[in-house]
């Protein structure tokens, strides 16, 4: 069956009706290798794969990229069409939001309020509504978020524990490029000197986890304003380089609670987040 695309949420029910086992992978287009290993993931466990394309403009700040985030629909159904995609679900925005959205889903602000919430005040109101709105009209078994937003993978899992939505979350390893750079929608901004330089950011990440296995726990701010410090010294505009641990990015407490570390920076004009489980 060639792959269908379809605009409303009326013809996405109609499509969907008698599925047993819907996999969705939400995305906002500009699809990369990254997205299609997504796509891979759920493939296996569901009768029929939704990708949904929406550039949600609820998750970006006022002076963020939402204008010119790129948009490159054909190019990425199919590629979705070679990853066994069955549809893809590309709402405009009167048809996701009709009616300004006045109801909002807060995530807590200890989960949402850190870290990228600390520097895109208001982003993780706008994932979580408009995920939790997907989730209502896929209405998906299973749905496959990227660990490279590990921040968003952590709210969205609580949401769904929250909410006791009956949806199966599964985490996407990272896909990077041969230098470990992490795919991103966002490297396409990159002029050639910044997509060379943009790698240390991962180096860094090992390096950051490399010390903390050595030096301890107590070594964390050192270690954390060291980093940052070498970002800075090669040009980049560090937001946080910190080691936390997993289950709630809060700073870890315990030797024994599994660690994450986690970096945000502006490389020119370009902000460039990545991770590292340690
Ligand atoms: O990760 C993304 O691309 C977006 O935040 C998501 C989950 C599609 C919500 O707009």
């Amino acid at each position: 069956m060639p792959i269908r695309v379809l605009h409303t949420i009326a013809e996405l029910r109609a499509e969907l009706k008698g599925q047993p086992a819907v996999g969705f992978v939400p995305t906002m287009g500009n699809l990369h290798q990254g997205h299609l290993d997504l796509v891979k993931i759920v493939r296996p466990r569901a009768s029929a794969v939704v990708a949904s394309i929406f550039v949600n403009r609820l998750q970006f700040g006022p002076n963020e990229d939402f204008d010119r985030y790129p948009r490159t629909m054909e190019a990425d159904v199919r590629a979705l069409d070679s990853v066994g995609c069955d549809v893809v679900f590309a709402p405009d925005e009167r048809e996701l939001y009709p009616l300004a959205q006045g109801y909002k889903l807060h995530p807590p602000a200890e989960l949402a309020d850190i870290l990228e919430g600390q520097f895109r005040p208001g982003f993780f109101v706008g994932v979580a509504t408009v995920v939790l709105k997907l989730f209502n009209i896929v209405q998906p078994h299973a749905a496959a978020f990227g660990q490279k937003d590990y921040q968003q993978l952590m709210v969205i899992r609580h949401m769904v524990a929250q909410m006791a939505l009956p949806i199966e979350i599964i985490p996407g390893p990272t896909t990077r490029a041969d230098d470990g750079l992490a795919l991103s929608s966002r490297n396409g901004y990159l002029g050639p000197d910044e997509r060379a330089e943009a790698p240390q950011l991962y180096a860094l990440l090992r390096r950051m986890a490399e010390r903390v296995k050595a030096e301890g726990l107590g070594a964390v701010p050192l270690i954390e304003a060291d980093a940052a410090a070498s970002l800075a010294a090669r040009g980049w505009k560090p937001d946080y380089l910190t080691i936390r641990r997993r289950a709630d990015l809060k700073p870890a407490a315990s030797p024994h609670e599994p660690l994450v570390a986690l970096a945000a920076a502006k490389l020119g004009s370009t902000r460039l987040i990545d991770n590292l489980e340690i």
